[in-house]
Protein backbone atom coordinates (compact mmCIF):
# COMPACT_ATOMS: atom_id res chain seq x y z
CA UNK A 1 0.00 0.00 0.00
CA UNK A 2 1.20 3.51 -0.93
CA UNK A 3 1.58 5.60 2.60
CA UNK A 4 0.62 9.09 0.84
CA UNK A 5 -2.12 8.47 -1.87
CA UNK A 6 -3.39 11.65 -1.88
CA UNK A 7 -2.85 11.58 -5.53
CA UNK A 8 -4.31 8.90 -6.33
CA UNK A 9 -7.91 9.75 -4.41
CA UNK A 10 -7.94 13.02 -5.94
CA UNK A 11 -7.49 11.26 -9.02
CA UNK A 12 -10.61 8.80 -8.29
CA UNK A 13 -12.69 12.23 -7.07
CA UNK A 14 -12.87 11.42 -3.04
CA UNK A 15 -12.98 14.14 -0.79
CA UNK A 16 -9.78 15.71 0.60
CA UNK A 17 -8.41 17.67 3.14
CA UNK A 18 -6.06 19.09 0.91
CA UNK A 19 -4.65 18.76 -2.93
CA UNK A 20 -2.26 17.08 -3.82
CA UNK A 21 0.59 18.46 -5.30
CA UNK A 22 3.59 17.70 -7.46
CA UNK A 23 5.06 19.74 -10.14
CA UNK A 24 5.61 18.99 -13.78
CA UNK A 25 9.43 18.75 -14.72
CA UNK A 26 10.00 18.49 -11.04
CA UNK A 27 12.84 16.10 -11.71
CA UNK A 28 15.98 17.94 -12.80
CA UNK A 29 16.58 21.29 -14.28
CA UNK A 30 16.98 23.49 -10.96
CA UNK A 31 17.93 20.78 -8.73
CA UNK A 32 21.68 21.54 -7.95
CA UNK A 33 21.68 17.59 -7.26
CA UNK A 34 20.94 17.00 -10.83
CA UNK A 35 22.86 19.32 -12.17
CA UNK A 36 25.75 17.75 -10.53
CA UNK A 37 24.68 14.27 -12.70
CA UNK A 38 24.34 16.43 -16.14
CA UNK A 39 27.95 17.14 -15.32
CA UNK A 40 29.27 13.54 -15.86
CA UNK A 41 26.65 12.12 -18.08
CA UNK A 42 24.93 12.85 -21.16
CA UNK A 43 20.97 13.16 -21.29
CA UNK A 44 20.48 9.44 -22.97
CA UNK A 45 22.91 7.65 -20.59
CA UNK A 46 20.89 9.43 -17.88
CA UNK A 47 17.52 8.22 -19.13
CA UNK A 48 19.06 4.93 -20.53
CA UNK A 49 20.86 4.09 -16.68
CA UNK A 50 17.92 2.80 -14.46
CA UNK A 51 20.53 3.11 -11.92
CA UNK A 52 20.52 7.41 -12.34
CA UNK A 53 17.25 7.51 -13.74
CA UNK A 54 16.00 6.55 -10.40
CA UNK A 55 17.53 8.76 -8.62
CA UNK A 56 17.26 11.39 -10.65
CA UNK A 57 13.25 10.66 -10.07
CA UNK A 58 13.51 10.28 -6.05
CA UNK A 59 15.59 14.03 -5.93
CA UNK A 60 12.36 15.96 -5.75
CA UNK A 61 10.76 13.80 -3.20
CA UNK A 62 13.71 13.61 -0.75
CA UNK A 63 14.57 17.86 -1.35
CA UNK A 64 11.12 19.16 -2.17
CA UNK A 65 8.59 16.42 -0.92
CA UNK A 66 5.76 16.51 -3.94
CA UNK A 67 3.00 13.99 -3.46
CA UNK A 68 3.28 12.41 -6.44
CA UNK A 69 7.14 11.50 -8.61
CA UNK A 70 7.27 11.04 -12.06
CA UNK A 71 9.48 8.84 -13.92
CA UNK A 72 12.64 11.16 -15.27
CA UNK A 73 12.55 10.53 -19.35
CA UNK A 74 11.75 12.15 -22.01
CA UNK A 75 8.93 12.04 -24.60
CA UNK A 76 10.97 11.45 -27.32
CA UNK A 77 12.25 7.87 -25.92
CA UNK A 78 9.33 7.02 -28.33
CA UNK A 79 10.63 8.45 -31.75
CA UNK A 80 14.06 7.07 -31.09
CA UNK A 81 12.84 3.51 -30.34
CA UNK A 82 11.03 4.02 -33.54
CA UNK A 83 14.26 3.94 -35.79
CA UNK A 84 14.60 7.99 -35.92
CA UNK A 85 18.01 9.41 -34.51
CA UNK A 86 17.22 12.24 -31.87
CA UNK A 87 20.13 13.69 -29.78
CA UNK A 88 20.14 15.87 -26.86
CA UNK A 89 22.10 19.00 -27.94
CA UNK A 90 23.49 21.43 -25.27
CA UNK A 91 21.70 24.92 -25.80
CA UNK A 92 19.31 23.72 -28.87
CA UNK A 93 17.86 21.04 -27.11
CA UNK A 94 16.31 17.66 -28.94
CA UNK A 95 17.96 17.46 -32.40
CA UNK A 96 16.63 14.95 -35.01
CA UNK A 97 19.41 14.77 -37.89
CA UNK A 98 17.20 13.20 -40.27
CA UNK A 99 13.83 14.50 -40.22
CA UNK A 100 10.50 12.80 -41.31
CA UNK A 101 9.38 14.85 -44.55
CA UNK A 102 8.14 12.08 -47.19
CA UNK A 103 6.13 9.26 -47.01
CA UNK A 104 9.32 6.56 -47.56
CA UNK A 105 10.29 8.42 -44.35
CA UNK A 106 7.24 7.61 -43.08
CA UNK A 107 7.43 3.81 -44.09
CA UNK A 108 11.33 3.72 -42.79
CA UNK A 109 9.60 3.85 -38.93
CA UNK A 110 8.92 1.23 -37.35
CA UNK A 111 6.68 -0.07 -34.32
CA UNK A 112 9.10 -1.83 -32.22
CA UNK A 113 8.86 -4.30 -29.49
CA UNK A 114 8.74 -2.63 -25.76
CA UNK A 115 11.05 -4.64 -24.46
CA UNK A 116 13.35 -5.17 -26.67
CA UNK A 117 13.76 -1.23 -27.00
CA UNK A 118 12.65 0.31 -23.88
CA UNK A 119 13.38 -1.99 -21.87
CA UNK A 120 15.43 -0.02 -19.99
CA UNK A 121 12.40 2.17 -19.29
CA UNK A 122 11.01 -0.52 -17.23
CA UNK A 123 14.26 -1.49 -15.29
CA UNK A 124 13.78 2.39 -14.35
CA UNK A 125 10.26 2.25 -12.76
CA UNK A 126 11.22 -1.56 -10.63
CA UNK A 127 14.12 0.49 -9.08
CA UNK A 128 12.29 3.62 -8.46
CA UNK A 129 9.93 1.76 -6.77
CA UNK A 130 12.14 0.40 -4.75
CA UNK A 131 13.68 3.47 -3.70
CA UNK A 132 10.74 4.87 -3.24
CA UNK A 133 9.16 2.32 -0.86
CA UNK A 134 5.54 3.31 -1.37
CA UNK A 135 6.29 6.54 -0.03
CA UNK A 136 4.35 8.29 -2.64
CA UNK A 137 2.74 7.33 -6.21
CA UNK A 138 5.11 7.27 -9.58
CA UNK A 139 3.65 8.40 -12.60
CA UNK A 140 4.58 7.41 -15.83
CA UNK A 141 4.25 9.60 -18.74
CA UNK A 142 4.34 10.03 -22.73
CA UNK A 143 3.96 12.52 -25.78
CA UNK A 144 1.09 12.95 -27.46
CA UNK A 145 1.99 11.61 -30.78
CA UNK A 146 0.75 14.84 -32.17
CA UNK A 147 3.82 16.36 -29.86
CA UNK A 148 5.94 13.57 -31.41
CA UNK A 149 5.31 14.35 -34.65
CA UNK A 150 6.25 17.72 -34.08
CA UNK A 151 9.49 16.99 -33.05
CA UNK A 152 9.99 14.10 -35.90
CA UNK A 153 9.10 16.30 -38.50
CA UNK A 154 10.37 20.04 -37.75
CA UNK A 155 13.65 18.02 -36.36
CA UNK A 156 13.73 20.42 -33.45
CA UNK A 157 12.12 22.44 -30.96
CA UNK A 158 10.56 25.79 -32.86
CA UNK A 159 8.39 28.64 -32.16
CA UNK A 160 5.74 27.91 -34.35
CA UNK A 161 6.41 24.02 -35.62
CA UNK A 162 5.76 25.24 -39.85
CA UNK A 163 7.53 22.16 -41.11
CA UNK A 164 5.60 19.70 -38.49
CA UNK A 165 2.21 21.89 -39.80
CA UNK A 166 3.33 22.23 -43.36
CA UNK A 167 3.68 18.01 -43.54
CA UNK A 168 0.54 17.51 -42.28
CA UNK A 169 -1.18 19.90 -44.50
CA UNK A 170 0.17 18.85 -47.60
CA UNK A 171 0.96 15.08 -47.52
CA UNK A 172 -2.15 14.53 -44.69
CA UNK A 173 -2.11 10.78 -45.49
CA UNK A 174 1.61 10.19 -44.75
CA UNK A 175 0.89 12.46 -41.08
CA UNK A 176 -1.84 9.98 -40.32
CA UNK A 177 0.00 7.12 -40.97
CA UNK A 178 2.80 8.81 -38.78
CA UNK A 179 0.70 9.49 -36.02
CA UNK A 180 -1.23 5.80 -35.95
CA UNK A 181 2.42 4.50 -35.17
CA UNK A 182 3.44 6.62 -32.55
CA UNK A 183 -0.40 5.99 -31.22
CA UNK A 184 0.02 2.18 -31.40
CA UNK A 185 3.74 2.37 -29.97
CA UNK A 186 2.30 4.72 -27.54
CA UNK A 187 -0.31 2.37 -26.52
CA UNK A 188 1.47 -0.62 -25.78
CA UNK A 189 4.64 1.60 -23.92
CA UNK A 190 2.04 3.07 -21.27
CA UNK A 191 0.84 -0.49 -20.99
CA UNK A 192 3.75 -2.02 -19.98
CA UNK A 193 4.89 0.69 -17.86
CA UNK A 194 1.35 0.10 -15.77
CA UNK A 195 2.84 -3.25 -15.96
CA UNK A 196 5.99 -2.85 -14.19
CA UNK A 197 4.33 -0.41 -11.41
CA UNK A 198 3.49 2.84 -12.16
CA UNK A 199 0.05 4.44 -10.08
CA UNK A 200 -1.07 6.60 -13.01
CA UNK A 201 -0.10 7.93 -16.72
CA UNK A 202 -0.04 11.48 -17.89
CA UNK A 203 -0.32 12.47 -21.67
CA UNK A 204 1.50 15.33 -22.75
CA UNK A 205 -0.09 17.59 -25.63
CA UNK A 206 2.95 20.26 -25.29
CA UNK A 207 1.82 21.61 -28.49
CA UNK A 208 -0.96 20.85 -29.34
CA UNK A 209 -2.18 24.57 -28.73
CA UNK A 210 -0.38 24.76 -32.03
CA UNK A 211 -3.42 23.78 -34.00
CA UNK A 212 -6.89 25.45 -34.78
CA UNK A 213 -9.72 23.97 -32.68
CA UNK A 214 -10.76 21.85 -36.44
CA UNK A 215 -7.14 21.25 -36.64
CA UNK A 216 -6.86 19.62 -33.20
CA UNK A 217 -9.40 16.99 -33.18
CA UNK A 218 -8.03 15.50 -36.41
CA UNK A 219 -4.16 15.47 -36.09
CA UNK A 220 -4.20 15.14 -32.20
CA UNK A 221 -7.21 14.45 -30.27
CA UNK A 222 -8.14 11.58 -32.31
CA UNK A 223 -5.37 9.82 -31.03
CA UNK A 224 -4.89 11.08 -27.87
CA UNK A 225 -8.79 9.51 -27.66
CA UNK A 226 -7.57 6.08 -28.52
CA UNK A 227 -4.27 6.32 -25.73
CA UNK A 228 -7.11 7.27 -23.29
CA UNK A 229 -9.76 4.60 -24.40
CA UNK A 230 -6.47 1.66 -24.26
CA UNK A 231 -5.71 2.88 -20.87
CA UNK A 232 -8.13 3.79 -18.95
CA UNK A 233 -10.12 0.34 -17.60
CA UNK A 234 -6.08 0.28 -16.66
CA UNK A 235 -4.71 3.02 -14.73
CA UNK A 236 -5.83 6.49 -14.35
CA UNK A 237 -5.15 9.03 -17.55
CA UNK A 238 -4.15 12.11 -17.27
CA UNK A 239 -4.02 14.61 -20.29
CA UNK A 240 -2.36 17.58 -20.50
CA UNK A 241 -3.09 19.87 -23.16
CA UNK A 242 -0.82 23.33 -23.40
CA UNK A 243 -2.62 25.97 -24.74
CA UNK A 244 -5.79 23.26 -25.42
CA UNK A 245 -8.61 25.16 -23.35
CA UNK A 246 -10.53 25.04 -26.41
CA UNK A 247 -11.02 21.31 -25.91
CA UNK A 248 -11.57 21.08 -22.49
CA UNK A 249 -15.12 20.27 -23.03
CA UNK A 250 -14.79 17.06 -25.76
CA UNK A 251 -11.52 15.98 -23.54
CA UNK A 252 -14.16 15.72 -20.13
CA UNK A 253 -15.96 13.53 -22.04
CA UNK A 254 -12.69 11.31 -23.11
CA UNK A 255 -12.55 8.68 -20.04
CA UNK A 256 -9.51 10.86 -18.78
CA UNK A 257 -9.37 10.64 -14.89
CA UNK A 258 -8.20 14.46 -14.57
CA UNK A 259 -7.12 17.21 -16.92
CA UNK A 260 -3.85 19.29 -16.69
CA UNK A 261 -4.29 23.27 -17.44
CA UNK A 262 -2.17 26.19 -18.29
CA UNK A 263 -2.32 28.96 -16.57
CA UNK A 264 -3.52 31.38 -19.73
CA UNK A 265 -7.20 29.41 -18.74
CA UNK A 266 -9.04 30.73 -15.34
CA UNK A 267 -10.15 27.72 -12.91
CA UNK A 268 -13.50 28.96 -13.35
CA UNK A 269 -13.26 28.93 -17.24
CA UNK A 270 -11.81 25.15 -16.75
CA UNK A 271 -14.23 23.64 -14.12
CA UNK A 272 -17.37 25.38 -15.86
CA UNK A 273 -16.25 24.01 -19.83
CA UNK A 274 -15.40 20.52 -17.88
CA UNK A 275 -18.82 20.23 -16.03
CA UNK A 276 -17.51 20.55 -12.69
CA UNK A 277 -17.06 16.92 -12.47
CA UNK A 278 -13.87 15.70 -13.11
CA UNK A 279 -10.24 16.16 -11.53
CA UNK A 280 -8.41 19.63 -13.15
CA UNK A 281 -4.69 19.90 -12.46
CA UNK A 282 -2.55 22.81 -12.87
CA UNK A 283 -1.95 25.89 -13.46
CA UNK A 284 0.55 28.04 -11.63
CA UNK A 285 2.33 30.35 -13.93
CA UNK A 286 5.53 28.82 -13.87
CA UNK A 287 7.40 31.83 -14.29
CA UNK A 288 5.22 33.17 -10.73
CA UNK A 289 7.67 30.83 -8.83
CA UNK A 290 10.01 33.82 -9.51
CA UNK A 291 8.25 35.52 -7.35
CA UNK A 292 9.48 35.89 -3.04
CA UNK A 293 8.18 33.08 -1.28
CA UNK A 294 5.88 35.18 0.43
CA UNK A 295 3.62 35.87 -2.83
CA UNK A 296 3.90 32.01 -4.11
CA UNK A 297 2.49 31.04 -0.50
CA UNK A 298 -0.31 33.95 -0.99
CA UNK A 299 -1.22 33.67 -4.91
CA UNK A 300 -1.49 29.01 -4.08
CA UNK A 301 -4.32 29.38 -1.63
CA UNK A 302 -5.96 32.14 -3.83
CA UNK A 303 -5.47 29.10 -6.52
CA UNK A 304 -6.55 26.48 -4.63
CA UNK A 305 -9.88 28.55 -3.32
CA UNK A 306 -10.59 29.08 -7.01
CA UNK A 307 -10.58 25.59 -8.21
CA UNK A 308 -11.76 24.27 -4.90
CA UNK A 309 -9.69 21.94 -3.26
CA UNK A 310 -11.81 18.40 -4.42
CA UNK A 311 -11.24 17.14 -7.45
CA UNK A 312 -8.20 19.24 -7.65
CA UNK A 313 -4.51 18.38 -8.37
CA UNK A 314 -2.12 21.79 -7.45
CA UNK A 315 0.43 21.42 -10.27
CA UNK A 316 2.22 24.21 -12.62
CA UNK A 317 0.50 25.06 -15.84
CA UNK A 318 4.10 23.77 -17.81
CA UNK A 319 6.70 22.69 -16.84
CA UNK A 320 9.30 24.41 -13.98
CA UNK A 321 11.90 26.85 -15.34
CA UNK A 322 15.59 26.31 -14.76
CA UNK A 323 16.28 29.41 -13.19
CA UNK A 324 13.77 28.49 -10.43
CA UNK A 325 15.51 28.67 -6.95
CA UNK A 326 15.01 25.34 -5.06
CA UNK A 327 13.35 27.69 -1.82
CA UNK A 328 10.81 28.92 -4.33
CA UNK A 329 10.02 25.12 -5.48
CA UNK A 330 9.50 24.40 -2.45
CA UNK A 331 7.50 27.13 -1.45
CA UNK A 332 5.21 26.53 -3.65
CA UNK A 333 4.67 22.99 -2.32
CA UNK A 334 4.75 23.88 1.46
CA UNK A 335 1.85 26.17 0.64
CA UNK A 336 -0.47 23.60 -0.67
CA UNK A 337 0.30 21.49 2.00
CA UNK A 338 -0.67 24.23 4.70
CA UNK A 339 -3.54 24.86 2.79
CA UNK A 340 -6.83 25.20 4.88
CA UNK A 341 -10.65 25.74 3.80
O1 LIG B 1 8.72 15.78 -15.20
C1 LIG B 1 9.87 15.31 -14.97
O2 LIG B 1 10.62 15.88 -14.18
C2 LIG B 1 10.29 14.03 -15.62
C3 LIG B 1 11.23 14.19 -16.69
C4 LIG B 1 10.84 14.78 -18.03
C5 LIG B 1 11.84 15.27 -18.92
N1 LIG B 1 11.24 15.57 -20.09
C6 LIG B 1 13.28 15.36 -18.61
C7 LIG B 1 14.10 16.30 -19.39
C8 LIG B 1 9.61 14.88 -18.69
C9 LIG B 1 8.21 14.57 -18.19
C10 LIG B 1 9.88 15.37 -20.00
C11 LIG B 1 8.82 15.55 -21.01
C12 LIG B 1 9.12 16.34 -22.21
N2 LIG B 1 10.26 16.34 -22.96
C13 LIG B 1 8.18 17.17 -22.86
C14 LIG B 1 6.75 17.38 -22.42
C15 LIG B 1 6.65 18.30 -21.27
C16 LIG B 1 6.87 19.73 -21.61
O3 LIG B 1 7.75 20.34 -20.99
O4 LIG B 1 6.15 20.24 -22.48
C17 LIG B 1 8.81 17.74 -23.97
C18 LIG B 1 8.21 18.72 -24.95
C19 LIG B 1 10.12 17.18 -24.05
C20 LIG B 1 11.16 17.41 -25.07
C21 LIG B 1 12.37 18.01 -24.51
N3 LIG B 1 13.29 17.33 -23.72
C22 LIG B 1 12.87 19.32 -24.69
C23 LIG B 1 12.16 20.41 -25.47
C24 LIG B 1 14.08 19.42 -24.00
C25 LIG B 1 15.06 20.58 -23.97
C26 LIG B 1 14.61 21.71 -23.17
C27 LIG B 1 14.47 21.42 -21.68
O5 LIG B 1 15.42 21.65 -20.90
O6 LIG B 1 13.42 20.97 -21.28
C28 LIG B 1 14.30 18.18 -23.35
C29 LIG B 1 15.41 17.81 -22.48
C30 LIG B 1 15.07 17.39 -21.10
N4 LIG B 1 14.12 16.48 -20.76
C31 LIG B 1 15.74 17.83 -19.93
C32 LIG B 1 15.14 17.15 -18.86
C33 LIG B 1 15.52 17.24 -17.41
C34 LIG B 1 16.87 18.89 -19.88
C35 LIG B 1 18.10 18.45 -20.58
C36 LIG B 1 19.15 17.82 -19.67
O7 LIG B 1 18.88 17.58 -18.50
O8 LIG B 1 20.26 17.57 -20.19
Amino acid sequence: MIKNDLFLRALKGETVDRPPVWMMRQAGRYLPEFMALKQKYDFFTRCRTPELASDITVQPIDIIGPDAAILFSDILVIPQAMNIEVEMKDGIGPWLPKPIRSQSDVDQVVIPDIDEELGYVMDAIKMTKEKLDNRVPLIGFAGSPWTILCYAVQGQGSKNFDKAKGFCFTQPEAAHQLLQKITDTTIAYLKKKVANGVNAVQVFDSWGGMLSPVDYQEFSWKYIQQIVDALKDETQVIVFGKGCWFALQEMAASGAAALGVDWTCSARNARYLTGGNITLQGNFDPSRLLSPPSDIKKMVKQMIDEFGKDRYIANLGHGILPNIPVDNAKAFVDAVKEYKV
